[in-house]
């Protein structure tokens, strides 16, 4: 019997909570022992982490085509050096943010859903060719999400300068999302209790990885 290592994402706007499950998440599969790694996106690896900081705190106005391909030029590396080889030794991998955002934030939020901007992400994915296993998209009532982000401090990125125009159709675009991809992506409410949650997310995830028992 041969064991592939599940590969999770977690997606959502801001302030969705989804660094605070992913915390969670980590001390509940501590506790029981399994093997996993939690990692992030843009970043992950050495290459990516220097590339998350080009693409969330320089001031540079990339084009729109560029911004795509500086995540996944980040993405690339984060599949190569970090994500395949912890599924290829059997670890569990929960990522915060993958393709789903790039679709989300440069495909509907900043380029407004055109579509030959959602193709050129679609095709970047393609050549990607590493896809999650389960996708859990969190989900908050707006006003929930804007007393988390007022609480938050540190370093404003590029994208949470962005306005409430911007924020709302990267909310719309998840929920486009997830409809294109139903049996992937499982829209979670993550209004309330952040421990309650974390229990519900870890059962979810504790199911998929019997399921991947070849
Ligand atoms: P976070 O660490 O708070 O999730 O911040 C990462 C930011 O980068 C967040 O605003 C979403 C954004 N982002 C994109 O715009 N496109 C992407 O492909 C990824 C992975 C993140």
């Amino acid at each position: 019997m041969r064991r592939r290592g599940v590969f999770i994402t977690l997606e959502g706007g801001e302030g969705c909570g989804k660094s605070t499950q992913l915390n969670l998440l980590a001390k509940l599969l501590e506790k029981q022992g399994v093997p996993f790694i939690a990692t992030r996106e843009p970043g992950g690896s050495q290459g990516a982490e220097l590339l998350r900081d080009t693409i969330l705190f320089s001031d540079v106005a990339f084009s729109a085509r560029s911004e795509v391909l500086l995540h996944m030029a980040a993405r690339a590396d984060h599949v190569d050096q970090t994500i395949r080889p912890a599924c290829e030794a059997g670890k569990l991998v929960l990522c915060d943010r993958y393709h789903h955002s790039t679709i989300a934030y440069q495909g509907y939020g900043a380029g407004e859903g055109a579509a030959d901007l959602l193709k050129f992400i679609e095709d970047a994915r393609r050549l990607i060719a590493f896809e999650p296993d389960k996708t859990f998209l969190l989900d908050v009532p707006l006003q929930v999400a804007t007393q988390r982000l007022a609480k938050r401090k540190g370093r404003t990125d590029r994208y949470e300068a962005r306005g409430a125009a911007f924020h709302d159709r990267v909310r719309q675009g998840f929920d486009k999302i997830q409809e294109q991809e139903p049996e992937r992506i499982e829209r979670i409410n993550a209004g309330g209790d952040a421990d309650a949650l974390s229990h519900i997310l870890f059962r979810k995830i504790m199911a998929l990885r019997e399921g991947a028992v070849e």
